[in-house]
């Protein structure tokens, strides 16, 4: 009996997946397809997948060319599945010509004419009109945003706006968008809006930008008054818009995979959280001479109180803030503590005192460990009592990370909002009520 293999995303399932499938099984006697899981589509960069896997495989099951259907998780599994279930024949599409020669020495490679004129990606596109981006702001997270959104099928850049104009101008020549003088005229321009403004700019822009329908992704902190995070989520769900607060390790995959590990009961129950992210900052940014407005918990604080919140929930029993401050006032250096009825958790940053940067979870049973930069997770491990009993994870991350989130949220617009849980709107109510909790500790006049 002659044993084919084939493998692929097979979203939206279209004619050319059908022919190729019929090709396939017509190579030999028996037909296995290797179904990708979403997770493993993400790390090799194909975002903004459409159907859930198990829909991918039942459309896969009823063309009847399947004598079995696998599914596909990692990288070198090909390898390993023409050896598992002794193949004779691989066989995918010809976008793929050469690609898989290495398994010529363990089979035949057939590379099979594409069908033309139809692809996934394609119908993603045509399904789900282009959401044309705009930005407000032309800072550092500005810049490194754009050509992460040429990295997600389904959207594109369209204009940036700064009411300082040069700066607008030049951004937009550096990136070949429009650059807008009016808001009016940027928001008749866009779909979405990307605020990438200073902190305390970011309530009156999403308010504005939702009141002309305008679909939200805001840049973290997103707002740091309890009540104006609660008013601007219902202001989002009464217009049926999504609003989203940007902090890009919630969406990274590996930092999701961290909080599914350590919610698995394999270090018992969680007791312990620290966080820590650190980063110095020369004294004449903004971050560190806006008296009102800069320092390390406005900068970072997101970033510590995730994984915190992620693990612990919002009921925490109390909270308290300890920081250390430049002559100016501002705090370089913070430590959020956060008590919980079975747990306690310390999240530290600084822009003026270097430290370690990890994030370390202390269970019953045991512990994870990831090191700087664990915000953009790509490899933690799992300790035990002995302490050669160590387990060890690892993850991709592609360039800034910043795709994820925008992925995420596109799905969410396009109205699969199966990612909603990797932040939820709470989660971010409480952050920014944690933020005006600090603040008013400082005494700014916020
Ligand atoms: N395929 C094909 N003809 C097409 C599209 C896909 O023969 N027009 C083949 C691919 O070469 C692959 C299999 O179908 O062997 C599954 O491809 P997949 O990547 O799932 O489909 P695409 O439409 O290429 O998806 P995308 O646009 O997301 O890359």
């Amino acid at each position: 009996m002659k044993k084919v293999i084939t493998y692929g995303t097979f979203d939206l399932f279209h004619e050319g997946h059908y022919r190729l499938l019929q090709r396939a099984k017509a190579l030999g006697d028996y037909l296995i397809v290797g179904v990708t899981t979403e997770a493993y589509d993400k790390t090799r960069g194909k975002l903004n997948v459409v159907d859930p896997l198990m829909t991918r495989i039942e459309n896969v099951r009823k063309t009847g060319f399947a004598d079995e259907v696998i599914i596909e998780e990692s990288r070198g599994q090909k390898f390993s599945d023409v050896k598992k279930y002794g193949i004779d024949i691989f066989t995918v599409g010809s976008d793929w010509t050469g690609e898989f020669d290495y398994l010529k020495d363990y089979c035949e490679v057939v590379y099979l004419e594409r069908t033309k004129n139809i692809s996934s990606t394609m119908l993603r596109e045509k399904n789900s009109r282009i959401q044309r981006i705009g930005i407000i702001g032309t800072g550092r997270i500005a810049e490194r945003f754009v050509p992460e959104v040429k990295l997600v099928s389904g959207v594109s850049t369209q204009g940036v706006y700064n009411p300082h104009r040069q700066s607008a101008k030049k951004f937009a020549e550096k990136w070949k968008i429009d650059a807008y003088e009016d808001l009016e005229d940027f928001y008749a321009a866009v779909d979405i809006v990307y605020i990438a403004s200073p902190h305390e700019t970011h309530y009156a822009y999403i308010k504005s930008a939702l009141q002309h329908n305008k679909h939200v992704l805001c840049e973290k902190p997103m707002v740091l008054v309890r009540a104006q995070a609660e008013e601007v989520f219902r202001e989002a769900k009464k217009r049926g818009l999504i609003l989203f607060e940007g902090i890009k390790t919630a969406y990274c995959p590996g930092f999701n995979k961290l909080i599914g590990i350590a919610c698995s009961g394999i270090i018992g129950s969680i007791r312990n959280v620290e966080a820590c992210f650190t980063k110095i900052e020369d004294p004449e940014r903004r971050e560190l001479t806006d008296t009102v407005y800069g320092g390390s918990f406005t900068e970072m604080g997101s970033y510590i109180m995730l994984p915190i919140l992620k693990l612990f929930g919002e009921n925490f029993k109390d909270v308290r803030f300890d920081a250390i401050r430049a002559e100016n006032g501002i705090d370089l250096f913070t430590r959020i503590s956060l008590n919980y009825p079975n747990g306690i958790s310390t999240g530290t940053c600084g822009l003026g005192v270097k430290s370690e940067g990890r994030l370390l979870i202390a269970g019953t049973k045991g512990y994870i460990i990831a090191e700087a930069p664990w915000w953009k997770t790509t490899y933690f491990e799992v300790h035990y009592e002995n302490p050669l009993e160590v387990e060890k994870y690892t993850e991709r991350f592609l360039g800034d990370g910043l795709r994820y989130e925008i992925s995420d949220f596109l799905s969410m617009i396009n109205g699969n909002s199966s990612s909603e849980f990797k932040l939820t709107r709470s989660e971010s109510v409480v952050m920014a009520q944690l933020m005006e909790q600090f603040l008013e500790m400082e005494n700014r006049n916020v």
